[in-house]
C-alpha cells in the first residue's frame, strides 16, 4: 500500500488497478453501476486521485468535494466532455484520457452495426429464435448493399479516419465533415472528399457520426437535419449520445423518413428515449466501442500510468491539460 489515497469508481482490468495498487492506497466501487453522485461527492473527499469512468459527472462540485490535496484525475476513455477540465486546471489538477489505443476497436464496433443495421442480422436473428422462419424466402430482410454508396462522416479524427478506411474497403465513397477541413494529403491517403454537414447529410447512404461532444455538437443531428437525409439513409452514432436528438430520431424513424439507425451511445445513457426499442430498424448496443479485450486491458494500464504520474507531480503520458502541471 502507497501514500496516495486514490477513488476508482468501478472495477477496472486487473492490468491498471495491479499497476495502481502498489503504488497507492485504494478506495474501489465495486457496485455493478455508475456511483450515485452522493457517493461520488463523498467518497472524493480527500483523495489525491480519482480513476473514473466517462458516465461519472466530474463537475467543479465533485473536485471541490475532493479537496485541495487532488492532483489527478484519470478517465479510462478517450471522451472527456463529463470532466470539468477548465476547473482542473485552474486548481492545478492533471487530467488524463486513453486516445489512440480504441480506435480501432471502436472502428470495427461501428462497421459491425453498420452491417448489423443494413443487412438486418438483429432483425433475422430475432426471426430465427422465434420459430416462426419458414425458409428462404426472396423477399425476406432484404437490406442494404454498400459497395457503391456514400458514408459521411462526421468526425474526421483517429476514429473516424478507421471507420473511414473500412468504408473504402467495401468499395464506398467517403465523405468527411470536420469542424476545419484536412490537409490535402491526409483526404487524399484514405481518400476522402471534405463536404459542408449539411451537404454530407443529403448525399449519404450512411452517416456515421465520431465527433467529440461540446457545445457546439449538442444536438447537431437534430428533427431538421434527420429530415434532411434520404428516406433511404441510415444514421451511426458511436460519438457521444447527446450529439443526437433521440426524440427527434425516435419519431423520424416511426414515420419512416429514414431507414435505420445504430446507437452505441444514448442521450440519457443508460436510460433509453421512449419509443426507440418497439423499432425493428434500430440496433442498440451497450456502448460496447471499446469493449475489445486487449483494447479494455491497455486502457486501464494506460489510465494508471496517467493517474500515477500525475500524483508524483509529473505530465501524464495522455494529458488533456498539460498547461496544469506548469502553473
Ligand atoms: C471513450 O473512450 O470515450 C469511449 O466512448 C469508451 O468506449
Amino acid at each position: 500500500m502507497g501514500s496516495w489515497e486514490v477513488l476508482i469508481t468501478r472495477r477496472i482490468p486487473e492490468a491498471g488497478l495491479e499497476l495502481i495498487r502498489r503504488e497507492c492506497a485504494v478506495r474501489l466501487w465495486e457496485e455493478d453501476r455508475p456511483m450515485p453522485k452522493d457517493r461520488l461527492l463523498a467518497l472524493a473527499a480527500g483523495k489525491d486521485g480519482i480513476v473514473c469512468l466517462l458516465s461519472d459527472p466530474m463537475g467543479a462540485d465533485v473536485i471541490a468535494a475532493a479537496g485541495p490535496q487532488l492532483k489527478a484525475i484519470a478517465t479510462m476513455a478517450v471522451g472527456y466532455d463529463n470532466i470539468d477540465v477548465a476547473e482542473a486546471t485552474r486548481r492545478g489538477i492533471v487530467v488524463g484520457n486513453t486516445p489512440g489505443v480504441l480506435t480501432e476497436a471502436t472502428a470495427d464496433l461501428t462497421w459491425a452495426l453498420i452491417l448489423s443495421l443494413g443487412r438486418r442480422i438483429i432483425e433475422g436473428d430475432r426471426l430465427v429464435r422465434s420459430g416462426r422462419w419458414t425458409g428462404w424466402a426472396p423477399t425476406q430482410l432484404v437490406g442494404a448493399d454498400f459497395a457503391g454508396k456514400t458514408i459521411g462522416i462526421v468526425g474526421l479524427g483517429r476514429i473516424g479516419k478507421a471507420v473511414a478506411r473500412r468504408g473504402r474497403s467495401f468499395g464506398m465513397e467517403v465523405i468527411y465533415s470536420n469542424r476545419n477541413r484536412l490537409p490535402e494529403s491526409e483526404e487524399a491517403a484514405i481518400p476522402a472528399r471534405y463536404a459542408k454537414l449539411d451537404e454530407l447529410i443529403a448525399a449519404s447512404d450512411f452517416i456515421s457520426l465520431h465527433c467529440p461532444l461540446n457545445p457546439e455538437s449538442y444536438h447537431l443531428i437534430g428533427r431538421e437535419r434527420i429530415a434532411r437525409m434520404k428516406r433511404t439513409a441510415y444514421l451511426l452514432n458511436v460519438a457521444r449520445g447527446p450529439v443526437v436528438d433521440e426524440a427527434a430520431l425516435a419519431h423520424a424513424l416511426k414515420e419512416g423518413w429514414i431507414a435505420g439507425a445504430a446507437l452505441d451511445v444514448y442521450e440519457h445513457e443508460p436510460g433509453l428515449t421512449p419509443g426507440l426499442i418497439e423499432l425493428d430498424n434500430v440496433v442498440l448496443a451497450p456502448h460496447l466501442g471499446s469493449a475489445s479485450l486487449e483494447t479494455r486491458n491497455q486502457m486501464a494500464k494506460m489510465t494508471a500510468q496517467n493517474l500515477l504520474a500525475g500524483l508524483k507531480g509529473e505530465l501524464p503520458p495522455w494529458c488533456v491539460n498539460p498547461e496544469a502541471v506548469r502553473r
